[in-house]
């Protein structure tokens, strides 16, 4: 089986930070969002993987993701052309790579705990056609939705409807067979001009046998800051102790409780409280500061005489502030210091990206 992974788009709800990074380059507990998707397909087996990129990032993504032998599979790498026209022709885009294959189509901005193993088996066993992965949410509005027929088989599948017909988003985990691009030439664009993975499913549900399984553990699509700041804890929750480590030397009087990571070349004075799970990156300087649960700090961060908790702080950032940093994500180079720096001292003094959220 080949895997296809969706990893374009814009993320507009996740500016002013994706005015640089690409969103699915994000880090989670310091890994970008895609190499959590990696390592789930390659877990379940599927080797050869193509990752469908928007135009001119194929340099970007490869730099940071390498060509899939740290997961031992190989990984191509597709701009997506056309434009952005829904999922579905995210993957007709991908025709040359998928014809007469059987795949797994994964939305690298899903984030899921546990494996798709068992997913994935059961649409090889059971021989289906097409398989989806579907999650109870509370706003299904926001999501493509599975309708039912009173047996409990599918009936169809929406998208985004304003009166859903049941509470079970359709994830971004789906299982084809080779029939998908048959399927598509009968796919119109929906009245907000995409080709909807949706239409495609129920195309299948009509036509083949279409297979669904829900998914009970944690289930996000990240989408907008608190998702993401949320998967970030989540993962974290989720590594294995194994996977914590402390590469420098703490000096005595600093206090590391519970699970963290200190990457090499980090300073960490000893008036310092790091209370895990924390993962921070390396060359960073943390000097008289708290740093609480879940709070994953890239590399070359410096944290001066503040508490963080809970949040995301991307490399080369400073934060120096006698207020409690908490649920943020602070973008790369971002400076956070107290307005009583400088003149006049009652102001705040704002370099505010578009799209920016700032409580003060
Ligand atoms: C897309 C799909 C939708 C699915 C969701 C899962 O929505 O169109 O059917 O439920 O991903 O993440 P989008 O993220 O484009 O709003």
């Amino acid at each position: 089986m080949k895997a296809l992974i969706a990893a374009g788009g814009r993320a507009t709800r996740l500016r002013p930070i994706t005015w640089t990074i690409n969103k699915h380059l994000i880090p989670l507990a310091n890994k970008p969002m895609l190499w959590y998707v990696l390592k789930k397909v390659t877990d379940a087996g599927i080797k050869d993987i193509i990752i469908n990129v928007n135009p001119g990032e194929v340099a970007e993504m490869s730099r940071v993701l390498g060509d899939g032998s740290e997961f031992g599979a190989r990984v191509t790498y597709v701009e997506q052309r056309g434009g952005a026209k829904g999922l579905a022709h995210v993957v007709a885009n991908a025709e040359e790579h998928l014809q007469g294959e059987r795949f797994l189509f994964f939305l690298g901005d899903n984030i899921i705990l546990g494996s798709i193993n068992r997913f994935v088996e059961r649409f090889q066993q059971e021989n289906l056609d097409c398989m989806i992965a579907l999650s109870r949410v509370k706003d299904p509005q926001r999501f493509g939705v599975a309708e039912f027929h009173p047996d409990g088989s599918l009936k169809r599948t929406v998208e985004k409807p304003q009166d859903p017909p049941s509470d079970f988003a359709v994830t971004g985990i789906y299982l084809f067979d080779e029939k998908f691009f048959e399927a598509f030439k009968t796919v119109a664009p929906s009245a907000r001009g995409e080709y909807e993975i949706t239409d495609v499913i129920t195309w299948y549900i009509e036509h083949g046998k279409t297979g669904h399984e829900e998914i009970t553990g944690w289930w996000k699509d990240t989408g907008t800051p608190d998702a993401l700041i949320e998967g970030n804890a989540l993962i974290m929750d989720d590594l294995p102790r194994e996977a914590f480590c402390v590469a420098c030397d703490v000096p005595d009087g600093a206090q590391v409780q519970g699970m963290v990571t200190i990457g090499k070349g980090t300073r960490v004075s000893p008036d310092c409280l790091i209370r895990g799970p924390v993962v921070i990156g390396e060359d960073c300087d943390i000097h008289g500061s708290y740093i609480g649960p879940y709070t994953a700090i890239g590399n070359g961060v410096k944290i001066h005489n503040s508490e963080v908790e809970h949040s995301i702080v991307l490399s080369g950032a400073t934060i120096d502030t006698a207020r409690r940093i908490v649920n943020s994500l602070i973008g790369q180079n971002a400076t956070l210091v107290d307005s009583q720096r400088t003149h006049p001292k009652t102001g705040h003094r704002l370099i505010v990206g578009d799209n920016s959220l700032v409580e003060l």
